[in-house]
């Protein structure tokens, strides 16, 4: 896949990794859209990086999605590259019941629901390209989760299995499927909770993370585990049960 010239949507792109692969794609010389909810956001990021286009959306709201949707088709005639990022993780406490799944956002729109709906309605564009891709963006923990955050893993594994779903609908088609694998990053992902946690390992740089996708994009490696995601996707299929047990103790 080339690496520049590309026209680009990365959800969830003004901040942490999503903003780390607008800088590496600006620097590669590509046209940059990054969408979010949080508008003094966009603007910090659009300082930081002039180049870049920014719009203001919720992703778990269809009419939201539909607009950004419409913007893209009518002003981004050129978009190949639909990068799945926007993210949030929760800690979830199932034995407090239905009070604890509901005291904070719903994962599953905004992990899951959002970027299987978002390829769904790009695909059509993305098919009219010469070369095109969609990147999802999942985790290490959708291989071996963690469970003081089962919704998050949960829907991380889902995007591994619906990324090796649409690799294989896609194949014959111009649209390239990649899945980025992040291990833990120093991002505010998790709003504070790995201190709670008394987390020691604040995990790698996101320029890492963007290096290393841009790297495995120019030679088409399509699943892209980095640091030690590659330990937890290699060790679900070869001691799953160790690994499971090692990383909740
Ligand atoms: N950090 C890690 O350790 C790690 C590890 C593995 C995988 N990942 C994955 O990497 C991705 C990026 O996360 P990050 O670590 O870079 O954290 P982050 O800095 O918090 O980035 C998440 C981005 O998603 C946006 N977002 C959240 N809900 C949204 C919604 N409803 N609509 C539109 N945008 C929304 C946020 O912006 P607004 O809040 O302004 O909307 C934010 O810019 C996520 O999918 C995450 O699961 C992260």
């Amino acid at each position: 896949m080339k690496i520049n010239g590309n026209t680009i949507l990365i959800t969830g792109g003004a901040t942490g990794i999503g903003f780390a692969l607008a800088q590496a794609f600006v620097k590669e010389g590509n046209n940059v859209i990054v969408c979010g909810r949080r508008e003094h956001k966009l603007k910090e990021a659009k300082s930081k990086l002039p180049q870049i286009h920014t719009r203001v959306c919720d992703l778990t709201k269809e009419k939201e999605q539909e607009a950004l949707y419409n913007w893209i088709k009518s002003d981004f005639k050129d978009i190949n590259i639909l990068v799945n990022n926007a993210g949030i993780q929760r800690m979830i406490d199932f034995k407090r019941g239905i009070s604890d799944l509901t005291a904070g956002e719903n994962e599953i729109d905004i992990n899951l629901t959002a970027p299987i709906y978002l390829s769904a309605s790009f695909i059509p564009l993305l098919l009219k390209q010469k070369e095109s891709a969609i990147i999802n963006v999942s985790s290490g923990l959708g291989f071996i989760p963690i469970a003081v955050m089962p919704v998050y893993c949960a829907t991380k594994a889902a995007m591994h299995s619906f990324s090796l779903s649409i690799r294989h609908q896609l194949r014959n088609t111009p649209i390239k499927v990649f899945e980025v694998i992040p291990p833990t990053v120093d991002t505010e992902l998790d709003k504070g909770a790995r201190d709670e946690r008394g987390q020691a390992d604040k995990g790698i740089p996101p320029v890492e993370v963007a290096r290393a996708t841009l790297k495995a994009l120019e030679k088409n490696e399509y699943e892209i585990a980095i640091g030690m995601a590659q330990n937890l996707r290699m060790g679900a299929r070869n001691n799953p049960e160790q690994i499971f047990q090692g990383i909740n103790q």
